[in-house]
């Protein structure tokens, strides 16, 4: 009998299903878009109950297509785009909001009233790890139980749930009003703002001051260990749900970064990079966060300092969708290959604000640098070079100055990365070698890793290190005079970009 782990990784604008054999190699997969909503500048939600039907159908899409039955599935691993926050009533199982997307700004209300205080921004820092920032979770069901009608009563009257999508889908998963586990994994957690990221446990004190009833909050697990089974009726039912990560997390343990020093880049919606730090939270002096990488089990857990970048891939998406100056993304690079540089211009993508490391979700997007000599290929160019170069420039600088150590190579992932003028740019920015693996679905495979090892699909992390493999590494070709002028004239763009909003 075939043996496989599925990994439902539920994403940003997708819910994808994969098996994975015992190779780690992808023996099918399943995948569907949902909605974007947009109700107004600024916010943006998903309909939960549509990614919980899509969670379905791709699983029963993965298993079709691999000839696959439950039986043939030792565990499933999930992974899901972080921070979306869903609030749900638990003797219903409906959402009683759409879910808050991470991308979402309406909360810099709630931000600065909190960080008001006392502390700014730093008001919490100490214990989460994080800015007070419209990206994070709690924020976002503040305003939920501040503006739907009944739902701060219901809250504290014990009938609602709160949830990252990891929570949500293995409450359904798992019984959802018949009985469903209530739970989240460390590093969902850690993107909460109501973890204390030492403790691995909800703070008390920041929940009150939030306006969270500790009541909503689920229990917090590791990210590798028998959660339950499935227990939905034809729906991997009596399958072991053994992994949960946030899908940054499970990129890095897919990229097998087990090691304090080892780092990955996704390029996908966003960018995010993260950096091993082992054992040891770093607190960030650079605007970088300090964050949950893993943890295996009642193994101490492992720590990350991770670069957030808002908008990357979303913003060819939004030169596809929104301008129509390309009918598909990958048309871009084509576009881009068709002059030598950006001619001058600078696109700086801060439509959700700018994340690290500055945090200003003041910020707007801007284009400048134009003449005009510049045409479209320049302005493709310019889009190109921003699926997260030059933030990952300034990412990879605070990292070295937070840890002290220079990086001297990135392994990268996700979307972007068959981009090779993109890749070869992103190497001539940063001045070291970026590299690619053979397996490129890093997010999904991490999550498989999760579960395979806690039923000792897979035995230990030097099984897992080993099946990594290079496919294609970019080395710095670019003149350090060269490099430097671009990244100045970058920064200068930057600061173009803020104080937008008034
Ligand atoms: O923090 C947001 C991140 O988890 C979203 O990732 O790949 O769904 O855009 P992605």
């Amino acid at each position: 009998m075939a043996q496989y782990v599925a990994a439902i990784d539920q994403g940003t604008t997708s819910t994808r299903c994969m098996l994975f054999d015992h190779d780690g190699k992808v023996v099918s997969v399943g995948q569907k878009e949902h909605q974007q909503i947009f109700p107004r500048a600024g916010w943006v939600e998903h309909d939960a109950t549509e990614i919980w039907g899509n969670t379905r159908e791709v699983v029963g899409q993965a298993l079709a297509r691999g000839n696959a039955s439950n039986s043939d599935i030792v565990a499933v691993g999930i992974t899901n785009q972080r921070e979306t926050a869903v609030v749900w009533d638990k003797n219903t199982g409906q959402p009683v909001y759409n879910a808050i997307v991470w991308q979402d700004t309406r909360t810099q209300k709630i931000c600065d009233e909190l960080g008001a205080l006392g502390g700014g921004a730093d008001r919490y820092k100490d214990k989460v790890g994080l800015p007070l920032a419209t990206y994070f979770a709690g924020p976002k069901v503040r305003w939920i139980l501040d503006n739907v009608d009944g739902a701060r009563e219901k809250a504290e009257r014990g009938d609602l749930l709160m949830g990252t999508i990891d929570s949500w889908l293995i409450w359904n998963m798992t019984g959802g009003t018949d009985g469903g586990l209530h739970l989240t994994d460390v590093s969902n957690a850690s993107r909460t703002m109501l973890m204390d990221y030492r403790k691995l446990a909800w703070d008390a004190d920041i929940a009150e001051e939030m306006g969270i009833p500790m009541s909503m909050l689920p229990e917090i697990r590791s990210n590798s260990e028998e959660y339950g089974k499935g227990r939905k009726a034809g729906f991997l039912a009596g399958v072991p749900i053994a992994g949960s990560l946030g899908d940054q997390q499970a990129a890095t343990f897919g990229q097998v970064c087990f090691t304090k020093g080892m780092a990955k880049n996704t390029y996908g919606t966003g960018n995010f990079m993260l950096l091993n730090t082992g054992e040891e939270a770093v607190p960030s002096e650079n605007g970088l966060l300090t964050t949950l990488c893993y943890q295996l089990g009642d193994a101490k857990p492992v720590y990350a300092l991770e670069g957030s970048i808002a908008v990357t891939g979303s913003l060819v998406q939004w030169v596809r969708d929104n301008l129509g100056m390309i009918k598909s993304a990958p048309e871009i690079e084509d576009l881009a290959r068709s002059v030598d540089d950006n001619g001058g211009a600078y696109f700086v993508p801060a439509f959700s604000g700018l994340f690290a490391p500055h945090w200003r979700s003041d910020a707007r997007g801007a284009v400048v640098g134009l003449t005009r000599f510049v045409n479209k290929g320049h302005l493709a160019r310019s889009v190109d070079d921003n699926g997260g170069a030059y933030q990952t420039r300034e990412v990879l600088d605070a990292m070295n100055a937070d840890s002290g150590v220079d990086l001297t190579e990135l392994r990268v992932d996700g979307g972007m990365v068959g981009n090779e003028l993109l890749m070869q740019f992103q190497a001539d920015l940063l001045g070291v070698p970026v590299i690619r693996p053979q397996i490129p679905e890093t997010t999904a495979l991490g999550a498989a890793y999760a579960a395979g090892l806690a039923v000792g699909f897979w035995s230990d992390l030097d099984e897992l290190t080993a099946k990594w493999a290079e496919d294609k590494r970019w080395d710095p070709e670019m003149s350090e005079d060269q490099r430097e002028k671009y990244y100045r004239q970058w920064q200068k763009a930057v600061t173009k970009s803020l104080d937008w909003v008034d």
